[in-house]
């Protein structure tokens, strides 16, 4: 595999062919948020707070780290103004819809975020995808998928294979940025259980 040569935030910094941005940062200890990666899982792109600014052939644009691929000569500046500018938008986009996040609560002190000038809409997911992703990759069972479209997307387990799946897996819940997997997943149990009220009554 050959070698790479780029910049991040002025270090010349080594990297393998076919490595990401992130990937190569993490080799050295430049540290980019991201709230949608996961190493064992393809990379998604969904939440873009690792977004960085890059520079080749005298152009510059905002990427995403976790999907871009090192490039020799590539300069990459991980904190830059417009970085920095579209991270707080993002975070308070996703506040919007978290509130609560202890994730989303730290990012916002770190890069300063003080108020969320979007509608509040709480519906406790970012909609980053591990949960479906991680179902899907690495436990190959698709017991929770994404619903609907737009505005009204949300995740949801699938009853029949979560009710057999998911009692003793429950591998996802620590994955979720928000903690609002583990509300959902309590719900559709509690749905997919009968009422004790209901039940019948054993014969003594
Ligand atoms: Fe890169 Fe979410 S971590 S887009």
């Amino acid at each position: 595999m050959s070698e790479i040569l780029l910049q991040i935030d002025g270090r010349e910094v080594k990297a393998e062919e076919g490595m990401t941005i992130l990937e190569a940062s993490r080799t050295v200890g430049i540290d980019i948020p991201t709230l949608c990666y996961h190493e064992k899982l393809e990379p998604y792109g969904a939440c873009r707070i690792c977004t960085v600014e890059v520079e080749t052939r005298g152009r510059t644009h905002l990427v995403a780290a976790c999907l871009y691929p090192v490039e020799e000569n590539l300069v990459v500046r991980t904190r830059s103004e417009k970085v920095i500018k579209i991270r707080k938008m993002l975070l308070e986009l996703m506040l919007a819809h978290a509130p609560e996040a202890g994730v989303l609560q730290d990012l916002a002190q770190e890069y300063g975020v003080r108020e969320v000038r979007f509608e509040k809409e709480p519906s406790f997911c970012i909609l980053c995808g591990l949960c479906v992703r991680y179902c899907a990759e690495v436990k190959k069972k698709n017991a929770i998928g994404f619903v609907d479209r737009g505005v009204r997307r949300e995740v949801s387990f699938i009853p029949e294979i979560a009710s057999k799946e998911c009692r003793n897996c429950k591998e996802c819940f620590s994955l979720c940025p928000t903690e609002a997997l583990q509300a959902r997943f309590l719900l559709t149990e509690a749905l997919m259980s009968p009422s004790p009220s209901f039940e019948p009554k054993s014969e003594e």
